[in-house]
């Protein structure tokens, strides 16, 4: 495995193995990565004639009270882990090199960052579609592997790399849970082990749900629903959001009719925490 820390070597690699008819699979994030991080390696393993990792904090899309300085940076534990999981490029660039002195430009996607996650972390989406962009333009997949537990992040790249022309196949990847239901993240290792066991009750709250929207409940009892249930076992959590929304433009939904997801953000302590699921009726 290669190690590439400088944009102008990545391009380049990219570009040739492009012209030797080689097809790139990319799989962005942001490090200490987790078994969730991992199916998509192996989806882009399996897909692929080359797999590029990337990890980069991207400062842009972190607020100026939130853990960018704290987010965990096991980079020497990552390396291994993408050695050890048939990772051939991982590209780490630095902060300074991505956003150098005078850099101004942003990639925004309209209406769908208004809601959810994007209402309570303002130029969160428009950080995410940004650093995207790049990388797109830096790694120049052919497809490029991203996580539904981050559904409005999956929407919200879906329209710009639509919108903007990119020439790049976006692959959607479940959920990856521990045996208790907890969608794995990166930020879970902020928890307590007393914390991640209650924390469970979240992915429980969301199938019970599934299940009275199936019998014709409304939006507002079902959130209703599922805020009462998880206050009732996690008692230090504070809800950002739960809401039903429309599973592509991501619009709330008040009678569930159509594809749609419920989609939940809260607070337990300092960690926040997000989860969704879809329904389909
Ligand atoms: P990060 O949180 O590191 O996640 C990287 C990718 O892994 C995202 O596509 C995310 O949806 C996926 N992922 C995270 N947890 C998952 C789980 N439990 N199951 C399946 N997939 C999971 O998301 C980001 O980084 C950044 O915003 C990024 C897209 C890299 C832009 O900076």
């Amino acid at each position: 495995m290669k190690v590439v820390r400088s944009i102008r070597q990545m391009q380049k690699i990219a570009g040739s193995l492009k012209t030797r008819g080689k097809t790139i699979g990319f799989v962005p994030t942001m490090g200490a990565l987790h078994k969730g991080h991992l199916s998509l390696i192996a989806r882009a393993r399996k897909e692929n004639g080359v797999v590029v990792v990337s990890i980069f904090v991207n400062p842009a899309q972190f607020g100026p009270h939130e853990d960018y300085l704290k987010y965990p940076r096991p980079f020497a534990a990552d390396k291994v882990i993408c050695a050890l999981n048939g990772v051939d490029i991982l590209f780490v660039p630095a902060p300074k090199a991505m956003y150098p002195k005078g850099y101004l430009s942003y990639v925004e996607v309209e209406k769908m960052p208004d809601g959810l996650c994007g209402a309570f972390r303002p130029g969160h989406f428009r950080g995410v579609a940004t650093i995207v962009a790049k990388l797109f333009n830096i790694a120049q997949p052919n497809s490029a592997y991203f996580g539904m537990k981050d559904y409005q992040q999956l929407k919200i790249i879906q329209r710009m790399a639509q919108d903007m022309n990119f020439n790049v196949k976006l692959v959607a990847c479940p959920t990856v849970r521990e045996a208790s239901g907890l969608a794995l993240s990166s930020r879970n290792r902020y928890l307590s082990e007393e914390e991640k066991d209650r924390c469970a009750v979240i992915y429980g709250a969301l199938c019970a749900a599934k299940k009275i929207i199936k019998k014709g409940f409304s939006s507002v009892r079902v959130t209703g629903f599922i805020r009462r249930k998880v206050l009732a076992e996690i008692t230090n959590a504070r809800f950002d959001y739960v809401e039903v929304v429309d599973a592509s433009t991501l619009i709330p939904v008040k009678r569930i009719t159509m594809p749609a997801v419920i989609a939940l953000a809260l607070r337990v302590g300092g960690t926040r925490l997000i989860d969704n699921m879809a329904v389909n009726i």
